[in-house]
Protein backbone atom coordinates (compact mmCIF):
# COMPACT_ATOMS: atom_id res chain seq x y z
CA UNK A 1 0.00 0.00 0.00
CA UNK A 2 1.05 3.38 -0.35
CA UNK A 3 0.72 5.67 2.64
CA UNK A 4 1.37 9.04 3.26
CA UNK A 5 2.27 11.35 6.09
CA UNK A 6 1.52 14.69 5.75
CA UNK A 7 3.58 17.92 7.61
CA UNK A 8 1.13 18.74 10.88
CA UNK A 9 -0.14 22.39 10.26
CA UNK A 10 -2.00 22.90 13.39
CA UNK A 11 -0.84 25.78 15.56
CA UNK A 12 1.97 24.86 17.43
CA UNK A 13 2.00 21.18 16.66
CA UNK A 14 5.17 19.37 16.09
CA UNK A 15 5.18 15.87 16.07
CA UNK A 16 4.61 13.62 13.23
CA UNK A 17 2.62 10.84 12.44
CA UNK A 18 5.40 8.26 11.54
CA UNK A 19 9.29 7.93 12.91
CA UNK A 20 12.02 6.96 10.91
CA UNK A 21 11.32 3.36 12.69
CA UNK A 22 7.91 3.50 11.71
CA UNK A 23 8.67 4.39 8.24
CA UNK A 24 11.29 1.09 7.98
CA UNK A 25 8.68 -1.38 9.66
CA UNK A 26 6.52 -0.62 6.99
CA UNK A 27 8.57 -0.67 4.29
CA UNK A 28 10.06 -3.99 5.23
CA UNK A 29 6.43 -5.37 5.30
CA UNK A 30 6.34 -4.32 1.64
CA UNK A 31 4.73 -0.66 1.55
CA UNK A 32 5.74 2.70 0.38
CA UNK A 33 6.11 5.55 2.67
CA UNK A 34 5.80 9.00 1.57
CA UNK A 35 6.52 11.91 3.87
CA UNK A 36 5.93 15.46 3.41
CA UNK A 37 9.12 17.02 3.70
CA UNK A 38 10.18 18.83 6.84
CA UNK A 39 7.43 16.95 8.45
CA UNK A 40 10.08 15.34 11.24
CA UNK A 41 11.31 18.63 11.72
CA UNK A 42 9.39 19.67 14.99
CA UNK A 43 10.27 16.36 16.50
CA UNK A 44 14.09 16.57 15.51
CA UNK A 45 13.69 14.46 12.65
CA UNK A 46 15.02 15.17 9.60
CA UNK A 47 14.38 14.20 6.30
CA UNK A 48 17.25 12.12 5.34
CA UNK A 49 16.55 9.98 8.39
CA UNK A 50 13.81 9.33 6.45
CA UNK A 51 14.99 8.66 2.98
CA UNK A 52 17.44 6.75 4.59
CA UNK A 53 15.21 3.70 5.88
CA UNK A 54 13.65 3.60 2.31
CA UNK A 55 11.09 6.15 2.77
CA UNK A 56 10.25 8.97 -0.21
CA UNK A 57 10.29 12.55 0.20
CA UNK A 58 7.31 14.46 -1.05
CA UNK A 59 7.27 18.23 -1.79
CA UNK A 60 4.01 19.02 -0.81
CA UNK A 61 0.40 18.27 1.53
CA UNK A 62 -0.98 17.37 -1.61
CA UNK A 63 0.88 14.64 -3.05
CA UNK A 64 1.31 13.24 0.50
CA UNK A 65 -2.20 13.22 0.62
CA UNK A 66 -3.22 11.47 -2.39
CA UNK A 67 -1.95 8.00 -1.27
CA UNK A 68 -4.01 5.32 0.07
CA UNK A 69 -3.52 5.55 3.44
CA UNK A 70 -2.95 9.30 5.42
CA UNK A 71 -1.24 8.76 8.61
CA UNK A 72 -1.48 11.55 10.81
CA UNK A 73 -1.28 12.83 15.02
CA UNK A 74 -4.35 15.68 14.69
CA UNK A 75 -7.83 15.82 13.25
CA UNK A 76 -7.57 17.45 9.56
CA UNK A 77 -8.06 21.34 9.63
CA UNK A 78 -10.71 22.65 7.30
CA UNK A 79 -8.03 23.57 4.49
CA UNK A 80 -7.34 19.67 4.83
CA UNK A 81 -10.75 18.70 3.96
CA UNK A 82 -10.25 18.90 -0.05
CA UNK A 83 -8.07 16.28 0.49
CA UNK A 84 -10.88 13.54 1.60
CA UNK A 85 -12.09 10.92 -0.93
CA UNK A 86 -13.65 7.75 -1.43
CA UNK A 87 -10.68 5.76 -1.77
CA UNK A 88 -9.12 7.55 1.31
CA UNK A 89 -8.05 5.48 4.70
CA UNK A 90 -7.62 8.63 7.14
CA UNK A 91 -5.85 6.77 10.63
CA UNK A 92 -5.04 9.66 13.01
CA UNK A 93 -6.27 11.52 16.46
CA UNK A 94 -10.06 12.72 15.03
CA UNK A 95 -12.17 13.60 18.20
CA UNK A 96 -14.99 14.14 16.02
CA UNK A 97 -17.53 14.64 19.11
CA UNK A 98 -16.09 18.07 19.32
CA UNK A 99 -16.02 18.51 15.15
CA UNK A 100 -19.43 18.86 13.67
CA UNK A 101 -17.56 20.21 10.39
CA UNK A 102 -14.92 17.48 10.49
CA UNK A 103 -17.46 15.26 10.87
CA UNK A 104 -19.63 16.32 7.76
CA UNK A 105 -17.13 16.28 5.85
CA UNK A 106 -15.86 13.13 6.24
CA UNK A 107 -19.28 11.89 5.76
CA UNK A 108 -19.55 13.68 2.53
CA UNK A 109 -16.60 12.31 0.91
CA UNK A 110 -17.07 8.85 1.60
CA UNK A 111 -13.70 8.68 3.69
CA UNK A 112 -12.91 5.65 5.36
CA UNK A 113 -12.06 7.62 9.05
CA UNK A 114 -10.68 5.81 11.66
CA UNK A 115 -9.87 7.28 15.12
CA UNK A 116 -6.87 6.62 17.42
CA UNK A 117 -8.73 7.77 20.38
CA UNK A 118 -11.36 5.33 20.19
CA UNK A 119 -9.82 1.57 19.27
CA UNK A 120 -10.38 0.12 22.96
CA UNK A 121 -8.88 -3.49 24.15
CA UNK A 122 -11.09 -4.08 27.02
CA UNK A 123 -11.35 -1.25 28.86
CA UNK A 124 -8.17 0.05 27.77
CA UNK A 125 -7.72 2.95 24.64
CA UNK A 126 -3.88 1.50 23.56
CA UNK A 127 -3.85 4.56 21.14
CA UNK A 128 -4.36 7.51 23.79
CA UNK A 129 -2.79 5.54 26.43
CA UNK A 130 0.67 7.35 25.31
CA UNK A 131 0.04 10.57 25.37
CA UNK A 132 -1.82 10.41 28.97
CA UNK A 133 1.34 8.52 30.01
CA UNK A 134 3.40 11.94 29.01
CA UNK A 135 0.88 14.59 30.13
CA UNK A 136 0.57 12.37 33.81
CA UNK A 137 4.65 12.57 34.05
CA UNK A 138 4.71 16.10 32.93
CA UNK A 139 2.15 17.10 35.24
CA UNK A 140 4.14 16.08 38.17
CA UNK A 141 7.32 18.25 36.59
CA UNK A 142 5.14 21.04 36.01
CA UNK A 143 3.61 20.92 39.34
CA UNK A 144 7.58 21.10 40.96
CA UNK A 145 8.12 23.52 39.12
CA UNK A 146 5.38 26.25 39.53
CA UNK A 147 5.60 25.68 43.19
CA UNK A 148 8.78 27.69 43.25
CA UNK A 149 8.16 30.71 45.00
CA UNK A 150 8.91 32.92 41.64
CA UNK A 151 6.34 31.45 39.99
CA UNK A 152 3.86 32.17 42.34
CA UNK A 153 3.95 28.83 44.06
CA UNK A 154 4.55 28.23 47.88
CA UNK A 155 8.23 27.44 47.53
CA UNK A 156 8.13 24.19 48.10
CA UNK A 157 10.88 21.84 46.95
CA UNK A 158 8.69 18.34 46.46
CA UNK A 159 11.56 16.15 47.72
CA UNK A 160 12.04 18.26 51.36
CA UNK A 161 15.32 17.88 52.89
CA UNK A 162 16.74 16.00 55.82
CA UNK A 163 14.43 17.63 58.41
CA UNK A 164 12.41 19.04 56.32
CA UNK A 165 8.74 18.09 55.20
CA UNK A 166 8.47 16.34 52.06
CA UNK A 167 5.81 18.01 49.49
CA UNK A 168 2.36 16.51 48.94
CA UNK A 169 0.79 15.40 45.49
CA UNK A 170 -2.48 14.47 45.57
CA UNK A 171 -3.72 12.78 42.64
CA UNK A 172 -7.38 12.55 41.14
CA UNK A 173 -8.02 9.28 39.02
CA UNK A 174 -5.68 6.22 38.93
CA UNK A 175 -5.57 5.01 34.99
CA UNK A 176 -2.46 6.12 32.70
CA UNK A 177 -1.93 9.53 33.63
CA UNK A 178 -2.95 9.33 37.20
CA UNK A 179 -0.19 6.30 37.63
CA UNK A 180 2.32 8.08 35.31
CA UNK A 181 1.98 11.52 37.57
CA UNK A 182 2.26 9.41 40.92
CA UNK A 183 5.26 7.05 39.47
CA UNK A 184 7.00 10.96 38.57
CA UNK A 185 5.86 12.22 42.39
CA UNK A 186 7.45 9.35 44.04
CA UNK A 187 10.51 9.55 41.61
CA UNK A 188 11.02 13.11 43.30
CA UNK A 189 10.32 11.93 46.66
CA UNK A 190 7.29 14.05 47.14
CA UNK A 191 4.39 12.55 49.73
CA UNK A 192 1.66 10.97 47.05
CA UNK A 193 -2.10 10.03 47.75
CA UNK A 194 -4.04 8.91 44.86
CA UNK A 195 -7.97 8.66 44.93
CA UNK A 196 -9.52 6.67 42.80
CA UNK A 197 -13.52 5.37 41.94
CA UNK A 198 -13.07 2.12 41.14
CA UNK A 199 -12.86 -0.70 43.48
CA UNK A 200 -10.95 -2.60 41.00
CA UNK A 201 -8.48 -0.42 40.34
CA UNK A 202 -7.64 0.83 43.89
CA UNK A 203 -6.50 -2.70 44.17
CA UNK A 204 -4.55 -3.05 41.53
CA UNK A 205 -3.09 0.68 42.52
CA UNK A 206 -2.51 -1.03 45.87
CA UNK A 207 -0.60 -3.92 44.29
CA UNK A 208 1.27 -1.89 41.98
CA UNK A 209 2.25 0.56 44.12
CA UNK A 210 2.45 -1.11 47.86
CA UNK A 211 2.56 1.41 50.14
CA UNK A 212 4.53 4.39 48.39
CA UNK A 213 1.70 5.91 47.99
CA UNK A 214 -1.84 6.06 50.09
CA UNK A 215 -4.75 5.10 48.18
CA UNK A 216 -8.03 6.08 48.86
CA UNK A 217 -11.73 6.04 47.95
CA UNK A 218 -12.80 8.87 45.67
CA UNK A 219 -15.68 10.86 46.81
CA UNK A 220 -16.33 14.37 47.91
CA UNK A 221 -15.43 13.75 51.47
CA UNK A 222 -12.14 12.30 50.93
CA UNK A 223 -11.32 14.68 48.18
CA UNK A 224 -12.60 17.91 50.69
CA UNK A 225 -10.23 16.38 53.41
CA UNK A 226 -6.80 15.49 51.85
CA UNK A 227 -6.74 18.86 49.70
CA UNK A 228 -6.26 20.87 52.65
CA UNK A 229 -2.68 20.13 53.54
CA UNK A 230 -2.13 19.24 49.31
CA UNK A 231 0.68 20.90 47.89
CA UNK A 232 -0.21 19.92 44.68
CA UNK A 233 -3.30 18.41 43.08
CA UNK A 234 -3.35 17.35 39.77
CA UNK A 235 -7.07 15.45 38.49
CA UNK A 236 -6.58 12.60 35.72
CA UNK A 237 -10.30 11.56 36.26
CA UNK A 238 -12.11 10.27 32.97
CA UNK A 239 -15.39 8.90 32.24
CA UNK A 240 -14.73 7.20 28.68
CA UNK A 241 -16.86 9.21 25.92
CA UNK A 242 -18.59 11.27 28.87
CA UNK A 243 -17.60 15.48 30.00
CA UNK A 244 -15.70 15.34 33.41
CA UNK A 245 -17.65 16.13 36.36
CA UNK A 246 -16.58 19.16 38.64
CA UNK A 247 -15.72 17.22 41.78
CA UNK A 248 -13.03 19.57 42.62
CA UNK A 249 -15.48 22.26 43.85
CA UNK A 250 -14.88 26.35 44.83
CA UNK A 251 -15.43 26.00 48.21
CA UNK A 252 -12.46 22.53 47.76
CA UNK A 253 -10.02 24.76 46.14
CA UNK A 254 -10.57 27.78 48.43
CA UNK A 255 -9.22 24.99 51.33
CA UNK A 256 -6.23 24.62 49.58
CA UNK A 257 -2.97 25.99 50.94
CA UNK A 258 -1.88 29.40 49.51
CA UNK A 259 0.58 28.96 46.66
CA UNK A 260 -0.61 25.25 46.04
CA UNK A 261 -0.72 24.09 42.37
CA UNK A 262 -3.55 22.16 40.59
CA UNK A 263 -3.05 20.47 37.26
CA UNK A 264 -6.23 19.62 35.80
CA UNK A 265 -5.21 17.06 33.20
CA UNK A 266 -8.67 16.46 32.64
CA UNK A 267 -9.23 19.95 30.65
CA UNK A 268 -9.10 17.93 27.75
CA UNK A 269 -12.67 16.44 27.86
CA UNK A 270 -14.27 20.28 29.70
CA UNK A 271 -12.04 19.76 33.08
CA UNK A 272 -12.69 18.30 36.25
CA UNK A 273 -12.09 21.64 39.00
CA UNK A 274 -14.82 23.93 39.40
CA UNK A 275 -12.31 27.34 39.31
CA UNK A 276 -10.45 26.02 35.87
CA UNK A 277 -12.89 28.30 33.67
CA UNK A 278 -10.57 28.46 30.45
CA UNK A 279 -8.30 26.41 28.55
CA UNK A 280 -4.56 27.45 28.93
CA UNK A 281 -2.06 27.51 26.66
CA UNK A 282 2.21 26.77 26.69
CA UNK A 283 2.26 30.41 25.96
CA UNK A 284 0.53 31.38 29.18
CA UNK A 285 0.07 28.12 31.29
CA UNK A 286 -1.35 29.54 34.16
CA UNK A 287 -3.53 31.93 36.41
CA UNK A 288 -3.85 32.39 40.07
CA UNK A 289 -7.51 31.69 41.96
CA UNK A 290 -8.18 32.13 45.43
CA UNK A 291 -4.34 32.05 45.96
CA UNK A 292 -3.93 28.53 44.09
CA UNK A 293 -2.14 28.47 40.58
CA UNK A 294 -4.23 26.78 38.36
CA UNK A 295 -2.86 24.95 35.05
CA UNK A 296 -4.83 23.78 32.23
CA UNK A 297 -3.25 23.64 29.14
CA UNK A 298 -5.27 20.54 27.36
CA UNK A 299 -2.21 19.69 24.69
CA UNK A 300 0.27 18.85 27.43
CA UNK A 301 2.38 16.49 25.34
CA UNK A 302 2.91 19.19 22.97
CA UNK A 303 5.80 20.54 24.81
CA UNK A 304 7.80 17.37 24.64
CA UNK A 305 7.28 16.62 20.78
CA UNK A 306 10.19 14.42 20.03
CA UNK A 307 9.14 12.08 22.69
CA UNK A 308 5.59 12.31 21.99
CA UNK A 309 5.91 11.04 18.78
CA UNK A 310 8.05 8.09 19.52
CA UNK A 311 5.63 7.24 22.18
CA UNK A 312 2.66 7.68 19.60
CA UNK A 313 4.24 5.67 16.42
CA UNK A 314 5.22 2.89 19.09
CA UNK A 315 1.40 2.41 19.76
CA UNK A 316 0.08 3.48 16.29
CA UNK A 317 2.64 1.37 14.00
CA UNK A 318 1.17 -2.12 14.56
CA UNK A 319 -2.17 -1.03 13.25
CA UNK A 320 -0.93 1.18 10.46
CA UNK A 321 1.10 -2.07 9.48
CA UNK A 322 -2.09 -3.99 9.76
CA UNK A 323 -4.01 -2.26 7.92
CA UNK A 324 -1.61 -1.94 5.05
CA UNK A 325 -0.71 -5.38 4.70
CA UNK A 326 -4.55 -7.27 4.58
CA UNK A 327 -6.43 -3.99 3.47
CA UNK A 328 -8.56 -1.61 5.69
CA UNK A 329 -11.68 -4.37 5.36
CA UNK A 330 -9.90 -7.44 6.36
CA UNK A 331 -7.89 -5.76 8.99
CA UNK A 332 -11.15 -3.90 10.53
CA UNK A 333 -13.25 -7.19 9.94
CA UNK A 334 -10.36 -9.34 11.63
CA UNK A 335 -9.99 -6.79 14.92
CA UNK A 336 -12.85 -5.97 17.07
CA UNK A 337 -10.34 -3.48 18.83
CA UNK A 338 -9.72 -1.59 15.64
CA UNK A 339 -13.06 -2.19 14.18
CA UNK A 340 -14.28 0.20 17.46
CA UNK A 341 -12.09 2.52 16.05
CA UNK A 342 -13.68 3.53 12.90
CA UNK A 343 -15.73 6.45 13.23
CA UNK A 344 -16.83 6.94 9.52
CA UNK A 345 -16.72 5.29 6.52
CA UNK A 346 -19.10 4.67 3.35
CA UNK A 347 -20.87 7.98 4.39
CA UNK A 348 -22.18 6.92 7.70
CA UNK A 349 -21.22 7.43 10.86
CA UNK A 350 -20.04 3.94 12.45
CA UNK A 351 -19.58 5.33 15.86
CA UNK A 352 -22.36 5.97 18.44
CA UNK A 353 -20.99 8.66 20.93
CA UNK A 354 -20.65 10.85 17.46
CA UNK A 355 -23.91 9.83 16.03
CA UNK A 356 -25.85 10.67 19.32
CA UNK A 357 -23.96 13.91 19.71
CA UNK A 358 -25.43 15.44 16.34
CA UNK A 359 -27.86 13.53 15.64
CA UNK A 360 -26.78 11.36 13.00
CA UNK A 361 -27.93 7.89 11.89
CA UNK A 362 -25.76 5.18 13.89
CA UNK A 363 -24.57 2.48 11.34
CA UNK A 364 -23.00 -0.84 12.72
CA UNK A 365 -19.69 -0.92 11.68
CA UNK A 366 -19.60 -4.48 10.76
CA UNK A 367 -22.46 -4.16 8.70
CA UNK A 368 -21.53 -1.37 6.90
CA UNK A 369 -18.08 -2.96 5.66
CA UNK A 370 -20.07 -6.15 4.75
CA UNK A 371 -22.78 -4.44 2.71
CA UNK A 372 -21.99 -3.59 -0.62
N1 LIG B 1 -4.34 17.73 28.98
C1 LIG B 1 -3.67 16.94 28.17
O1 LIG B 1 -2.78 17.36 27.43
C2 LIG B 1 -3.99 15.48 28.11
C3 LIG B 1 -3.12 14.57 27.46
C4 LIG B 1 -3.42 13.22 27.48
C5 LIG B 1 -4.59 12.79 28.13
N2 LIG B 1 -5.41 13.71 28.72
C6 LIG B 1 -6.65 13.32 29.41
O2 LIG B 1 -6.33 12.77 30.69
C7 LIG B 1 -7.49 12.08 31.15
C8 LIG B 1 -7.09 10.76 31.76
O3 LIG B 1 -6.68 9.88 30.74
P1 LIG B 1 -6.25 8.39 31.09
O4 LIG B 1 -5.74 7.78 29.82
O5 LIG B 1 -5.43 8.36 32.32
O6 LIG B 1 -7.68 7.74 31.40
P2 LIG B 1 -7.94 6.35 32.14
O7 LIG B 1 -9.29 5.90 31.69
O8 LIG B 1 -6.77 5.45 32.00
O9 LIG B 1 -8.01 6.78 33.69
C9 LIG B 1 -9.03 7.53 34.24
C10 LIG B 1 -9.24 7.05 35.67
O10 LIG B 1 -10.10 7.97 36.33
C11 LIG B 1 -10.91 7.19 37.22
N3 LIG B 1 -12.05 8.01 37.63
C12 LIG B 1 -13.18 8.30 36.95
N4 LIG B 1 -13.98 9.10 37.70
C13 LIG B 1 -13.32 9.33 38.87
C14 LIG B 1 -13.61 10.06 40.04
N5 LIG B 1 -14.76 10.76 40.16
N6 LIG B 1 -12.70 10.07 41.04
C15 LIG B 1 -11.53 9.39 40.93
N7 LIG B 1 -11.20 8.65 39.84
C16 LIG B 1 -12.08 8.63 38.83
C17 LIG B 1 -11.26 5.97 36.39
O11 LIG B 1 -11.75 4.92 37.21
C18 LIG B 1 -9.92 5.67 35.74
O12 LIG B 1 -9.12 4.80 36.53
C19 LIG B 1 -8.41 11.97 29.91
O13 LIG B 1 -9.42 12.95 29.99
C20 LIG B 1 -7.48 12.26 28.77
O14 LIG B 1 -8.18 12.75 27.63
C21 LIG B 1 -5.12 15.03 28.72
Amino acid sequence: MNIGVPKEIKNNENRVGITPAGASLLIQAGHEVYVEAHAGEGSGITDEEFLAVGAHIVNSAKEAWSKEMVIKVKEPLPEEYGFFREDLILFTYLHLAAEPALTEALIQSNTTAIAYETVQVGKELPLLRPMSEVAGRRGTIVAATQLEKHRGGRGILLSGVPGVDRGHVVILGGGSAGVSAARMAIGLGARVTLLEISEDRMRYLEDIFDKSVTILKSNPLNIERVLRNADVLISTILIPGAKADKIVTEAMVQQMPKGSVIIDISIDQGGSVETIDRVTTHDDPVYTKFGVVHYSVANMPGAVPRTSTFALTNATITYAERIATKGVKRALLDDPSLLLGLNVAKGKVTYKAIADAFGYAYYDPYTVLTQE
